[in-house]
């Protein structure tokens, strides 16, 4: 497998702490080598949401181990390393800082080029381990705790043209409080997910937001969750003030269900608005069967192909910086100056600090 030509491709090294998942991925190429990441996630769970103080302090201090781990698996010494690729942008501002951090001084002492990059596009661009090179067109649905976006996306390394985003909550956090509601452990996507299993999604209708004919004029490719959310903890409120029991599995199965359906509705729209065959999905949300199920589904009725990466890719990592990075030297970017910033509200539209 590790021919001649692949060991010429770039070796790149990708931090990520945007939030709270430390995480160092090694690429070469677009070949994978390690993908490490620390996660705060259970340092977390009492407040029921990331703890911005909380997730700065775990970064610090699983840096340098992580780094030492992603090396040690990839088999590589710090030196081989051609580029450092960091995550500048969006984020947690005191989280991204300690990655930008740590990436300057590594790429200061390899003396190596560091590129900033953006973490919605890093999203995007970790497919290509799983997949390879990207489609010439397609929509990117980036669904997680902190983002719902759609995302035209014709070459990575130019950049993305949003289409629509969350004018309120994000999928994730929608998942995350209603699992609150129904008394499931914090991060609730997961929990709502195993639950809905064994749940009927018709035993409610839940509102689909942003798709009335109205909303659609103005908020085409855009969402909104809190008002599902809000309608979720009514009829939860409801129900346990009459005295009866809350059915968490119809309830999870039914709140998913307008969730997975809005998101697929208006991804396969976007495709079809852009003339786009391919559909991408990433993020923690992604990870959902059941939104993959339906993706899949009505995207075959549309004749688009569904690429989502493996849910350990999806949820926030290393690897896609290390791959978003590697895209970006192979198409012969620019790197960033030394001096680049975290940038907690880098525009999407921007792929790379310079
Ligand atoms: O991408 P991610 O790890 O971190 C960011 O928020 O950037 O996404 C985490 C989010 C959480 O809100 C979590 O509840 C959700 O992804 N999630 C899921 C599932 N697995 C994780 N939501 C629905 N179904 C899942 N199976
Ligand atoms: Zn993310």
């Amino acid at each position: 497998m590790a021919g001649g030509s692949v060991s010429q491709e770039p070796l790149i090294l990708g931090i990520e702490t945007s939030c709270d998942e430390t995480g160092v991925g090694i690429v070469r190429g677009q070949t994978l080598l390690a993908d490490a990441v620390a996660s705060s996630v259970a340092e977390h769970a009492r407040f029921g949401g990331v703890v911005p103080e909380v997730a700065s302090r775990a970064h610090l201090e699983a840096m340098v181990p992580t780094i030492r781990r992603a090396c040690e698996t990839a088999g590589i010494a710090p030196s081989d390393i051609d580029a450092v690729a960091v995550t500048s942008g969006p984020g947690l501002a005191g989280a991204l800082l300690v990655g930008v951090a740590a990436a300057k001084g590594l790429a200061l002492s390899l003396g190596k080029p560091i590129y900033g990059v953006n973490h919605l596009a890093a999203h995007v661009a970790v497919d290509t381990l799983e997949h390879g090179d990207l489609p010439k067109g397609c929509v990117a649905m980036l669904v997680s705790g902190g983002h719902s976006s759609l995302l035209a996306v014709e070459d990575i390394t130019d950049g993305v043209v949003p289409m629509g985003s969350t004018i309120d909550d994000a999928a994730g956090e929608a998942f995350d409080k209603v699992a609150r509601v129904l008394g499931l452990p914090f991060p609730g996507g997961p929990h709502i997910d195993k639950a809905a299993r064994d749940g009927d999604r018709l035993y409610v209708t839940f509102p689909r937001g942003l798709t009335s004919q109205r909303d659609l004029e103005r908020h085409r490719f855009d969402f909104s969750f809190s008002g599902l959310k809000t309608a979720v903890a009514r009829w939860v409120e409801a129900r346990r003030r009459d005295g009866e029991d809350v059915p968490v599995n119809h309830v999870a199965a039914a709140f998913q269900e307008a969730v997975c359906d809005v998101l697929t509705r208006k991804a396969i729209d976007a495709c079809k608005d852009r003339g786009f065959e391919h559909l991408l999905i990433g993020g923690g949300v992604a990870a959902n069967s059941r939104l993959r199920a339906m993706a899949e589904e009505r995207a075959a009725a549309a004749g688009i192909a569904v690429r989502v990466p493996r849910p350990g890719l999806c949820t926030d990592n290393g690897a896609m910086v290390a791959a978003l990075g590697s895209e970006l030297v192979r198409a012969g970017r620019q790197p960033s100056p030394l001096d680049l910033p975290a940038d907690s509200s880098m525009p999407v539209t921007e792929v790379l600090n310079r």
